[in-house]
């Protein structure tokens, strides 16, 4: 029996988890950042370091008390090294190795788009669907927008964004419009009560490799949209909703949203939702052998995307996880670090965060 405790803290959100012999999760603990983020419209990056300082031996205590286990108990260390905010990165990586040192336990170093699809596979196998490989994964988060070839042997980059992630897409446009941050979910909800073919997009052709993404052309587009019309009264309508209830209903939403906006915002799901999933058709092509698709990240819980890649998914199965392991959790963590682990792929208490971390 081999007991991992994990820590994330790569952006907005502090986790710990422990996890025993690859699925069995013992504990979870997430704490998010938003309303220390929701004024700003965005993730700060010095604000999110300042509260992972806080909240990290809080919660690793909590996900240490919620298992029933001691730091004497445990088998290894993980913590997210990459890719993220720097400072954020240290303070999670930081504890780990303090711990790892102090308990002589060791350290594994994870990539936390890495751990995005482990949080996939591990739930398929704790359902007893295992995912299987070569799969193309899908990640789609407020930080990334990448598709890779995943094989039991490694992972090969097929396509990514050259400029916004999706995530940061719903987000720029959520705050343009008034809905506040994360934008993502509000955008999902309203979006079924407007006409996704009420106004078209048109998105750039890429040179080079056409699998690489470019959301920032469409953002770009909605504000122009926003700029031909009068919406002054209901963007501050809106601001004032938000003021008053921190996180409205969709009723509420409805009572200051004409339905042209909701035709937008529709219009505007729909078209990063068939971007997403023509990319995803086209690569799928170029995994040799592909018997699966894996999405994962904060934008795969929309139901919009998870409706339309289940329709039309090639024949090929599609695996989504949980809303709760969709966003940034630590159990993906513990779960990306259990395979390492019994590689014996262990990292040195010098092991640097790396921002700008690939995977592949
Ligand atoms: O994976 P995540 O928690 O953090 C990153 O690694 O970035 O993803 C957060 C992102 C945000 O941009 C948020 O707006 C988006 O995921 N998101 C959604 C939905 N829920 C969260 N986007 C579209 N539809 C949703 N339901
Ligand atoms: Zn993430």
């Amino acid at each position: 029996m081999a007991r991992i405790l994990a820590i994330e803290s790569s952006c907005d959100e502090t986790a710990a988890a422990v996890i025993e012999d690859e699925t069995n999760v013992l504990s979870s603990v997430v704490a998010s950042q938003l309303a220390v983020h929701a004024k700003y419209g965005g993730v700060v990056p010095e604000l999110a370091s300042r509260e992972h300082l806080r909240a990290v031996v809080p919660v690793v205590r909590e996900a240490m008390e919620s298992a029933g286990c001691a730091f004497g108990d445990l088998d290894a260390v993980a913590a997210t090294c990459g890719p993220g905010l720097a400072g954020a990165l240290l303070v999670g990586l930081t504890y780990a190795k303090a711990i790892s040192f102090a308990a002589k336990i060791p350290l594994i170093t994870v990539n936390h788009i890495e751990g995005h699809i482990h949080a996939v596979i591990l739930e398929a196998a704790q359902k007893r669907t295992p995912v299987e490989l070569p799969a193309l994964a899908l990640i789609v988060s407020g930080g990334h927008t990448h598709m890779f070839e995943a094989r039991a042997t490694g992972y090969r980059l097929l396509g990514r964004t050259r400029d916004d992630a999706a995530g940061e897409a719903f987000d720029k446009v959520a705050k343009l419009l008034g809905f506040g941050y994360p934008g993502g979910p509000v955008i999902d909800v309203l979006a079924p009560h407007g006409n996704p073919r009420e106004v078209r997009f048109t998105l750039a052709k890429m040179k080079g490799n056409t699998l690489d993404f470019s959301f920032s052309g469409l953002k770009t587009a909605v504000l122009r949209w926003v700029e031909g019309r009068d919406m002054a009264a209901e963007i501050a309508a809106r601001k004032l909703l938000l003021r008053a209830v921190p996180q409205p209903s969709v009723a509420q939403w409805l009572e200051v949203t004409p339905k042209a906006t909701l035709d937008l915002v529709a219009s505007f799901q729909g078209t990063v939702v068939a971007e997403l999933l023509r990319h995803a058709e086209a690569a799928a092509e170029q995994v040799d052998g592909v018997r699966s698709i894996v999405v994962s990240g904060g934008v795969a819980c929309n139901s919009g995307l998870r409706a339309a890649v289940t329709e039309r998914a090639l024949g090929l199965p599609v695996y989504f996880p949980s809303p709760g392991l969709s966003t940034d959790n630590a159990v993906m963590i513990a779960a990306a670090a259990f395979p390492k682990f019994r590689r014996g792929e262990f990292s040195a208490l010098s092991a640097p965060a790396e921002p700008n971390l690939t995977l592949a």
